[in-house]
């Protein structure tokens, strides 16, 4: 079974002044809790002074995407091996990059091989628009999101999967539970499908899209959903500890 994972991700919020100061301010809710990993996602330019923030805890840090390529003509870009000594984390595919910078699931595999090579961990996301859920569609184009999303994967060590429907990612609206449970279910045969059954049932599978302390509980009931990977209330500290503490009493 998965340990159960909660990822912050701070996306384009905090200056290099506010992060660190926001991470410390987590700092000790965080450092109680036990038997869920716990990553914070910050802003490229405060990973360095949040990891010291949250030095001599066990809270782990994330980058919000990294560069395929290992190094080259590639302004303002970030490659994983840069921040392989930064963060052991790294979100790759995130809607908002799909949508907003035009990224490919092609694009995402070599992410994800990127960072599997230099040994980060890929919250590789996925997750269907509204048209397509309205449709019907959704269990299958998001499974064959993933499977595209990770071409090329031999060894799932390490992988963690997001499910974040687009239509509830900051709006206020999650999914129900049910069908994210359902959604969760479906991409553990895909990745059993890929990998094997024992090495899918140790891949954790988080649901994101307007979580909050308030509605966590259901989501970490269902067998498939092992964790959340939340946006805007992982920017309020007592948001942010309150859903890593309901997610390890759920699955303690
Ligand atoms: P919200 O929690 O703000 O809806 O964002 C979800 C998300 O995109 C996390 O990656």
């Amino acid at each position: 079974m998965a340990t159960p994972l909660v990822a912050g991700n701070w996306k384009m919020n905090t200056t290099p002044r506010e992060a660190p100061a926001l991470a410390a301010s987590m700092r000790d809710g965080l450092a109680a809790i036990s038997g869920v990993t716990k990553v914070i996602c910050p802003p490229f330019v405060s990973l360095g002074a949040v990891a010291i923030a949250l030095d001599r805890t066990d809270v782990e840090i994330g980058a919000q995407d990294g560069h395929a390529e290992e190094s080259g003509a590639y302004t303002g870009e970030v490659s994983m091996s840069m921040l392989s000594s930064l963060c052991q984390f790294v979100i790759v595919g995130h809607s908002e990059r799909r949508s907003l910078f035009s990224e490919t699931d092609a694009d995402v595999a070599a992410k994800t091989l990127s960072a599997i090579a230099h040994g980060l961990r890929p919250i590789v996301c996925v997750g269907e628009a509204l048209d397509v859920r309205d449709a019907g569609n959704a269990l299958e184009y998001v499974s064959d999101q993933l499977k595209a999303s990770l071409e090329g994967v031999t060894d799932p060590a390490g992988l963690v999967v997001g499910y974040e429907p687009v239509w509830a990612i900051g709006t206020g609206r999650s999914a129900r539970p049910d069908v994210a449970g359902e959604m969760a279910e479906s991409l553990r045969e895909t990745l059993a499908s890929l990998f094997g059954d024992e090495p899918a049932s140790d891949i954790p599978i988080l649901y994101g899209g307007s979580v909050t302390s308030e509605n966590i509980g259901p989501f970490i009931d269902r067998p498939h959903i092992d964790g959340a990977l939340v946006g805007g209330a992982s920017l309020k500290p007592d948001e942010f500890v309150g859903i890593v503490e309901l997610t390890a009493s759920i699955r303690a």
